[in-house]
């Protein structure tokens, strides 16, 4: 019923001639099995917009207001102009080191939502959340943050990715059985804010040290809906084999 969505999170990497050369290579390559995507840093945004036919391509990062005196910032008209539809919010990163809130998460949310455009919208607990057994309270409240005022007919179509701090590039998956049960709570959760037809629509990834290999298991999980790849979408033949993983 859901379709998977693969997104590959190239972080600050790639120039615009390195993504370019990817997305010529790979896009031909990606099958009608999953939405197949990257998100590239802003400068390649709108080559590889450009160049792509079958992936997706998304945004890193927006801010939540329409314009202003917001040094370094990107808007969502901007996003629009070059045609991108699909923008990542609140990665663990951009929380640990560009001071993202909840509070910002949503209001960039709704930013979003309401210019119609897709966010990925990122939770997960860190080392230290998991180690003391808290990561229910943390992703559950997360997700309450992120879609707080949000309506439920723009629900349908967002992404939430579920990517535990502690196994983002660290070599540490989540077993798929941590996964599966956190992005089962992350459904729930949904469900109790707009109900149960609304959350079986929502898409879930699971994102955090994926690799090809690891992928068609991945998504056997029933609230598995994806997979948020950093390290294993940079490579072309790492992302190939991922399409060929899933078959
Ligand atoms: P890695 O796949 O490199 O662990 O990164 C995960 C991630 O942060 C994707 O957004």
């Amino acid at each position: 019923m859901r379709k998977p969505i693969i997104v590959g999170n190239w972080k600050m990497n790639k120039t615009i001639a390195e993504a370019v050369a990817f997305i010529r290579a790979v896009d031909p390559k990606v099958s009608e099995s999953a939405t197949w995507g990257v998100a590239t840093p802003y400068l390649a945004l709108e080559k590889s917009k450009a160049e792509a036919k079958n992936l997706i391509i998304a945004a890193e990062n927006v801010h939540f207001k329409d314009s202003g005196a917001y040094t370094g910032e990107v808007s969502v008209e901007m996003l629009k102009e070059i045609g991108i539809e699909w923008v990542i919010l609140g990665h663990s990163e951009r929380r640990q080191y560009f001071g993202e809130t909840d509070e910002t998460v949503n209001a960039k949310t709704i930013q979003v939502l309401s210019h119609g455009l897709t966010p990925i919208v990122c939770v997960g607990e860190t080392l230290d959340q998991f180690e003391a057994g808290i990561t229910e309270n943390v992703v559950r409240e997360q997700t309450k943050a992120a879609f707080k005022d949000v309506h439920a007919s723009c629900m349908e179509r967002v992404v939430i990715a579920y990517e535990p701090v502690w196994a983002i590039g660290t070599g540490k998956t989540a077993t798929n059985e941590i996964a599966q049960n956190v992005c089962a709570m992350i459904r729930d959760q949904v469900s109790q804010m707009f109900g149960q037809e609304v959350a079986d629509k929502v898409r879930i990834q699971y994102g955090g040290s994926v690799k090809p290999e690891g992928l068609k298991a991945l998504l056997e999980q029933p609230d598995i809906d994806g997979a948020l790849v950093g390290g294993a979408s940079l490579k072309e033949d790492s992302y190939v084999a991922m399409v060929e993983n899933l078959g």
